[in-house]
């Protein structure tokens, strides 16, 4: 429904200001300190380091976002929404993905910038080379985003059986995870950076080790991918790249894949008649001010596909328990 004019302006101002709160508050370890125990504003206060009237004013806003509870006697703890999403020991945890916002904000603060240049603000890749805390909470984030949406593309490609697989830029592993515990006796080579590598390792080994994972490290544009697997995941990578990369990285993978084997290409798109989609159009824009890339239509992807060796694409729609659903492209090396 198309919200009245005051509705608008108040969403526009509440959006940024809730937005920046909760960030702002997880990066302090709000939600840290109340997962531990219930806490005084003035503990609270001591505890992360701030003056006591700017804490009050956050427990205030916190608390009426329904984020935090206050007690008759003053102690503040989560409460059921912060405990799902921001307790460190919850399956659902977004904190991490919360603080990748903290950097997303500076990039989105020069938003006019970047597009009078046409170049992105900050580089991913050197934050990914540069600075392990950032890879390691920037790679952790994604492991809630694919919670629902791993099994359903797993059960999606495991159709074909594979006996190997490549996860190029696998970041957490989840998506191959879920395909190997539905595969028997697939091998599973997960390629990513070096740094990426080190996070990639931590989930990999809580999944234990029964399974035949080979953790491949370097960069999927020049070093070595390997050959001869039945099937190439590229999840949420596409998107990162410009055009030209891309083409470069669809016929990598071509090279690395054995005759018939397929490439599957997973994360969003844009609409190819470029009709106004928001979370998309948004997500696009945010990508402009950290990547080379950009988020690519379903056409785009098919014409490159053809260009570097594809042929008999496929397509489906992976609808989730968010209105944001993924798309999963599929092409056989010819
Ligand atoms: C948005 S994440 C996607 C992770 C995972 N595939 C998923 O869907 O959850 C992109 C991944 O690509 C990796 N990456 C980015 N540039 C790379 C490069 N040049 N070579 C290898 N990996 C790269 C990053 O380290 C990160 O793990």
């Amino acid at each position: 429904m198309q919200p009245t004019p005051s509705q608008f302006v108040g969403e526009l101002n509440r959006g940024f200001r809730r937005s920046r709160t909760i960030v702002t508050a997880n990066s302090l370890g709000v939600f840290d300190a109340l997962s531990e125990r219930p806490l005084s504003t003035t503990a609270l206060a001591s505890t992360i380091g701030c003056d006591r009237t700017g804490t009050k004013m956050l427990v205030r806003a916190l608390i009426a976002m329904n984020l935090l509870i206050e007690s008759t006697d003053g102690e503040l703890s989560l409460s059921s929404l912060s405990r799902d999403l921001l307790s460190r020991s919850s399956p659902n945890y977004i904190g991490h993905m919360l603080r990748f916002h903290d950097v997303l904000y500076e990039g989105w603060s020069h938003l006019e910038h970047v597009l009078r240049s046409g170049r992105r603000w900050h580089s991913l890749r050197n934050l990914l080379d540069e600075d392990d805390e950032f890879t390691q909470e920037y790679i952790a984030g994604m492991m809630p985003l694919a919670q629902h949406t791993a099994p359903r593309l797993a059960k999606l490609m495991m159709r074909w059986n594979p006996s190997s697989m490549l996860d190029i830029g696998c970041g957490p592993g989840a998506y191959s995870l879920a395909m190997i515990e539905r595969v028997p006796g697939l091998k599973l080579t997960l390629f990513d950076l070096p740094t990426t590598l080190k996070t990639t390792e931590r989930f990999v080994r809580r999944g234990g080790t029964r399974h035949d994972i080979t953790l491949r490290a370097g960069d999927y544009l020049s070093d070595d991918l390997g050959e001869g697997y039945d099937l190439a995941l590229l999840s949420h990578v596409t998107h990162d790249e410009s055009a030209e990369s891309l083409r470069k990285l669809f016929v990598r993978t071509r090279n690395a894949l054995r005759e018939g084997g397929r490439i599957c290409i997973h994360g969003w798109l844009l609409t190819d008649d470029d009709s106004s989609e928001e979370f998309e159009s948004l997500f696009s824009l945010q990508l402009m001010t950290y990547t080379d890339g950009r988020l690519y239509s379903r056409e785009e992807y098919e014409r490159l596909l053809h260009e570097c060796g594809y042929r008999d694409i496929e397509y489906r729609k992976l609808e989730n328990d968010t209105s944001f659903p993924t798309h999963a492209i599929w092409a056989v090396r010819s």
